[in-house]
Formats: C-alpha cells, structure tokens, sequence
C-alpha cells in the first residue's frame, strides 16, 4: 500500500543504513508448489522480487546489495529444473540490463562461474560490462557460489603466492586472506534477510558474514517486495552492534 510505504520508508533514519545487505532469496519451489504448480513456475515468480529487492534498495540508499541465486549444492537438482535456472539467468540478463544500466546499477557476479554454460557465462559477461559504469548500487549475484569452496579457493590461491616467493606466510593477516575471496573489494555484509522462514546460512559467506545482523522472514521470495525490505533495514535500525564490546 503506497501510504504505508511512505511511512516506513520515511520511518528510515539514513545515518544508519546497512551499507551492504545480502538475501538468501528461499522459497521459490514451495510458493509453485502452494499453488500447484510446478517448481519451475517460482522461480519465474521469484523473478519480479529481484526487481523490487533492487529497485528497493536503490530507493533506500543501499550501496551494495548480494542476492544469492544458485548454490554450487544446487547442481545436484534435477537437470530440468538447473537448465530452467539458467535460462531465466539468461532473460534476466537480456530483459534488466537497459534499466539497471538506467539506474546507475553495476552488476558482478560470484561463484564457480567455470561450472557454467556458455550461454549462461555469455549473458554474465554481458551484462557486467554493460553495467560497468554503475556508481549507485553495486548489485552482486552468487551463482554456482558456496563458502567453503570459496575459501578453499582463497587458500590456494595464497599458497600459490606464497609458493612464488611473493608472499610470507607470516604476512597472511585477515585482511591478506580477505583479499583472496571473490568479495575481497567490498564491505562485509551488514544484514543478511532469509526468506522462507528457513534459519540456515547453507553455505554463503562464511567468513564474511562473521558479524553480519540476521534477519528471517516466512515470507516466500515470489512474495517478496520492497517494504519486506524496508522492513528488514528498519530492524536492523534498531539492533545493538557490539561486535563483541560493550554497549556505548
Ligand atoms: C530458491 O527457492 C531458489 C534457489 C535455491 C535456486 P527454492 O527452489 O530453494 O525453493 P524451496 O526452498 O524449495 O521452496
Ligand atoms: C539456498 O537455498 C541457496 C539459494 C537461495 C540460492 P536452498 O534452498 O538451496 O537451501 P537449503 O537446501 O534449504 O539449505
Ligand atoms: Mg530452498
């Protein structure tokens, strides 16, 4: 409702932003299935709640916001349902990028990308080079991503560095390990929102998430909108970040 919307976003107090918000965006299958539809048939849905998540975000004032589409776990879904993913990857990319780029939006893109197919790695170069000049959100897509094998990833890396006389273990501080995950540029997540009333990580940034505020939602991501979000940003508002001291 537009007046309620007034009022919650005006409720926002810009001071105290989370600067970057993550989504584990859940609940796709069970909105379809609710409705007796097929799976494939939320994941369409979940479609327009990527455009409120964004267009949410970029109304608030948020710099950078992650939504977490596919899991490396989520290769061991039937193979319909992953080409199904894939191709709305694809749309996705074709039928948002002249309004992302409109709204000053930069897309990147995280994860074992490798484990992709052409068609889908073609849409992701497109996409994040058509967006290349976005300065007003940074818009950041996990794809084939998981944690564990990110920071495996980010150990190797640094094991090459250090093999190639270029790095001291002794000089791997977090911040040299930091680096070396696919977020190494960007704030750590201060809000993470789970929709689907799940209270699980399932592998998305481990590391980063270390002291990020959790929000949880029943509300399935098909339904999701932009005053969910508000919603989110408005709790975490008023949470204590102690981070480990005690309250000033
Ligand atoms: C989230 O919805 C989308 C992906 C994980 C790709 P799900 O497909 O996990 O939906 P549920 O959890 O089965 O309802
Ligand atoms: C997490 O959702 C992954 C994404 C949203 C992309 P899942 O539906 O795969 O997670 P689990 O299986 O419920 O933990
Ligand atoms: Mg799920």
């Amino acid at each position: 409702m537009p007046s309620e919307r007034l009022q919650r976003i005006h409720q926002l107090n810009k001071a105290q932003l989370p600067r970057h918000v993550a989504v584990i965006m859940d609940g796709n299958g069970r909105w379809a299935s609710e409705r007796g539809l097929p799976r494939y048939e939320g994941h369409r849905a979940g479609m327009k709640a990527v455009r409120e998540a964004v267009e949410g975000a970029i109304e608030v004032g948020i710099e950078y916001l992650t939504l977490f589409a596919f899991s490396q776990e989520n290769w061991q879904r039937p193979r319909r349902e992953i080409a199904f993913l894939m191709s709305l990857l694809e749309r996705y990319a074709q039928s948002e990028c002249q309004d992302l780029v409109d709204n000053g939006v930069q897309v990147h893109v995280i994860g074992e990308l490798e484990r992709l197919e052409a068609g889908a790695r073609r849409a992701i170069d497109m996409i994040t080079s058509a967006t290349r000049e976005g300065k007003r959100l940074q818009l950041i897509v996990a794809i084939s991503y998981g944690a564990r094998g990110e920071l495996v990833r980010a150990a190797q890396r640094l094991a090459q560095r250090v093999s190639a006389g270029e790095l001291k273990p002794q000089q791997i501080d977090e911040a040299v390990f930091a680096s070396e995950l696919y977020t190494g540029r960007w704030p750590d997540p201060d809000l993470l929102v789970r929709t689907s009333g799940e209270y699980r990580i399932s592998n998305f940034m481990l590391w980063q998430l270390a002291y990020t505020e959790l929000f949880t939602t029943p509300v399935l991501w098909p339904d999701f909108t932009r005053e969910h979000l508000f919603e989110a940003v408005l709790e975490f508002e008023q949470r204590d970040r102690r981070f480990g001291r005690v309250s000033s």
